[in-house]
């Protein structure tokens, strides 16, 4: 079959599970270059290379039968909605502000060693807006959250035009006072956590049972907050150090919360095949009422490891980002800008990966 280039750098539509696409958007859907602006300093100015390099590839329309078409849908590398204020704009989420309500659009984009890569990843923005959804609603008896609707029918009138650009894949939620904490919750030794505890038998400062190995289970879920920081990697914080900045009362609540999330999440999770080794959480305030914000329970805010192949004693496989980082090490990638592309195939093994931990927590596909 013919296989042609799209030349639209941001937008293309395409048909799921790999079959066909049609032909680039062109309506309101339609996206300028990307925009650099971003609330802290990510090179998200790498988006701009798939002007110099189109990244996707797409079957020509006659080729595809009547019933492929009906399924088709976008990439959307970042949204442009005129006339809705823009809240921020992180490395993949797009978030507008309407009074006291936000409108979270996950994207496609993917990042990796902290870079955002110019190629966008089929169906991610839904399945980390629909497996948000899935948590706040398992999560209820848990804690109150900040979570309207990912209805666009429900959603305020002047969002109607943007349907393309917002269905599946956005979430309307309510505006907090957000606490300037990231809540992590660890389950298991990887990442930073191994390292530190390599080297001093702690993870953020709390001592941990000599003889763990890397990935092995804590004996009990720990609480290590970190700063948000504006540029560059968040800081780990002391308890102590937290509640210093937002009370003793406070801190109290959110390392609390947090464990009783990450506790129920894991347990859940792992009953479907999925590890869930550790996990980030935003708390914020409405009316004086603690509510958990965010993105919650996704790839992108946790580390997902597949049951069936976890063995400690070495790094486990990231459930999302394996094939990208295995492409750009096998490429030597220096990582330094520019990012490089993604081929086609690693773009759609990584959405299938996305679909599978979806299908595999929800019991549902996307
Ligand atoms: N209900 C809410 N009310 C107010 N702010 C919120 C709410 N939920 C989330 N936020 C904030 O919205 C912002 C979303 O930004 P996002 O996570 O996309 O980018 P980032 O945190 O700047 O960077 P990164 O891509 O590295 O996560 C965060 O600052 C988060 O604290
Ligand atoms: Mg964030």
């Amino acid at each position: 079959m013919k296989i042609r280039q799209s030349c639209n750098h941001e937008i293309v539509t395409r048909a799921r599970r790999g079959q066909a696409a049609a032909s680039t958007e062109s309506g309101p859907g339609r996206l300028k270059a990307a925009r650099l602006g971003t609330q802290k300093p990510v090179p998200i100015s790498h988006v701009c290379l798939c002007a110099k390099f189109p990244v996707f590839f797409v079957y020509p329309p006659s080729k595809i039968e009547g019933t492929v078409q009906s399924i088709q849908e976008q990439i959307i590398l970042e949204t442009n909605l005129p006339g809705v204020e823009r809240f921020s704009q992180g490395k993949v989420r797009d978030v507008y502000r309407l009074g006291d309500r936000l409108l979270i659009v996950a994207t496609d984009r993917i990042s990796a060693f902290d870079f955002i890569l110019p190629t966008g990843i089929p169906d991610k923005g839904r399945v980390l807006t629909q497996m948000s959804v899935f948590w706040f609603d398992l999560l209820r008896d848990v804690t109150a959250t900040h979570y309207i609707s990912a209805d666009v029918d429900a959603y305020p009138p002047e969002l109607r035009p943007f349907r393309s650009q917002l269905e599946g894949r956005s979430m309307l939620v309510k505006l907090a006072d957000m606490a300037p904490i990231e809540c992590v919750a660890r389950g298991y030794l990887a990442g930073s956590g191994w390292k530190e505890y390599r080297a001093s038998g702690t993870v953020c400062g709390i001592p941990l049972p000599k003889g763990l190995q890397e990935s092995s289970r804590l004996p009990e879920p720990i609480f290590t907050p970190a700063t948000k920081a504006q540029t560059g990697h968040d800081e780990n914080i002391s308890f102590d150090r937290m509640a210093s900045i937002v009370g003793t009362d406070v801190a109290r609540q959110l390392r609390d919360l947090t464990l009783a999330i990450y506790t129920r999440a894991a347990a859940y999770a792992e009953s479907r095949g999925i590890i869930i080794a550790d996990t980030k959480f935003e708390f914020g305030f409405i009316d004086g009422k603690l509510v958990l914000g965010d993105e919650v329970l996704t790839p992108d805010s946790s580390r997902f490891w597949p049951r069936d192949t976890y063995e400690p004693g070495k790094p486990q496989n990231s459930y999302d980002k394996q094939y990208v980082r295995d492409y750009l090490e096998g490429i030597r990638w220096n990582k330094q800008p520019p990012a490089p592309a993604l081929p086609p195939e690693v773009a759609q093994r990584t959405s299938e990966k996305y679909r599978e931990a979806y299908r595999l927590l929800t019991g549902k596909e996307l």
